[in-house]
């Protein structure tokens, strides 16, 4: 028998996907930025959490967490969610109404991976267009927005990945980003930023991510990517745009406190 376990339709045999676990001395699993198992440190951390109900605002790591993504996103808000997939599902049912199209590069993990819930959840059609190494221009999104006809679906949301994951890491010089919400919102369309790994992409750009998204109206960026938490993600944008995400997905997560702790210690 064999099923998928990563990217890329990698099939191999469940014996081995056991073994795969059992990383030997020494040895640094680069397989995926998301294998890394929680520190003494960070297991302490979680055990000692300070908690509350977060629904009611009364969670005090959760709260601080959250206070300090807004900070170094220059953001209004942000939101702490389970997954990288609920963020940027979040984002896309924010920004978007059922029938709309959202237009991303068609390697995109909100295309390719995330269980299709633009479609699914959202109801929107993904509209794919065709980045060199993943990276999209304005022209190439201009080219696949839909014409104001009645009987079209319309375009609502441009979303945009930073790093791009499966162009292998490649990064979006900030002037390109800025220049297609300039054009994207000056049609009236949102830009939404997938960037489970933009800090990777400001340590290539020696820039810093609320430089780099300044201009885009929400992002998601992946505690567990590159930052050493081993879960959670977060969302961050205008204050408006928090309130309406967080309840409707189910993002406040009662149950991520803990989670949220180690997030913020690491
Ligand atoms: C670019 C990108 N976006 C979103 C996600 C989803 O993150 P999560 O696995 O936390 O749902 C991933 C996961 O690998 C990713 O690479």
């Amino acid at each position: 028998m064999s099923y998928t376990v990563a990217k890329g339709n990698q099939r191999v045999d469940p014996d081995q996907v056991a073994e795969a676990g059992k990383i030997p001395e020494g040895v640094v699993d680069l397989r995926s930025d998301t294998v890394t198992r929680p520190t003494p440190e960070m297991r302490r951390t979680m055990a000692e959490a300070e908690v509350g109900d977060d629904v009611y605002g009364e969670d005090p790591t959760v709260n601080r967490l959250e206070r300090r993504a807004a900070e170094i996103f220059g953001k209004e808000a942000a939101l702490f969610v389970p997954t990288g997939c609920m963020g940027n599902l979040i984002a896309i049912k924010v920004w978007t109404h059922h029938g709309d199209e959202v237009i991303c590069e068609e390697r995109s993990h909100v295309n390719l991976y995330e269980l299709a819930s633009m479609s699914a959840i959202a109801g929107c059609m993904p509209r794919v267009a065709r980045g060199e190494d993943g990276i999209l221009t304005w022209k190439q999104i201009e080219a696949v927005i839909r014409p104001k006809i009645y009987y079209d679906s319309q375009t609502a949301l441009v979303c945009l990945e930073n790093t791009s994951n499966m162009a292998g890491g490649t990064v979006y010089p900030t002037a390109q980003v800025e220049d297609i919400c300039d054009h994207a919102h000056a049609l009236g369309l949102k830009v939404h930023l997938d960037g489970a790994r933009v800090f990777n992409a400001a340590t290539a750009l020696g820039d810093d991510v609320a430089h780099m998204t300044r201009k885009v109206d929400s992002v998601m960026f992946c505690l567990s990517k590159g930052l050493g938490a081993p879960v959670g993600s977060m969302i961050a944008g205008a204050k408006a745009f928090i309130e309406g995400g967080g309840d409707r997905c189910g993002g406040p997560d009662r149950t991520g406190k803990v989670a949220g702790a180690t997030a913020h210690r690491s």
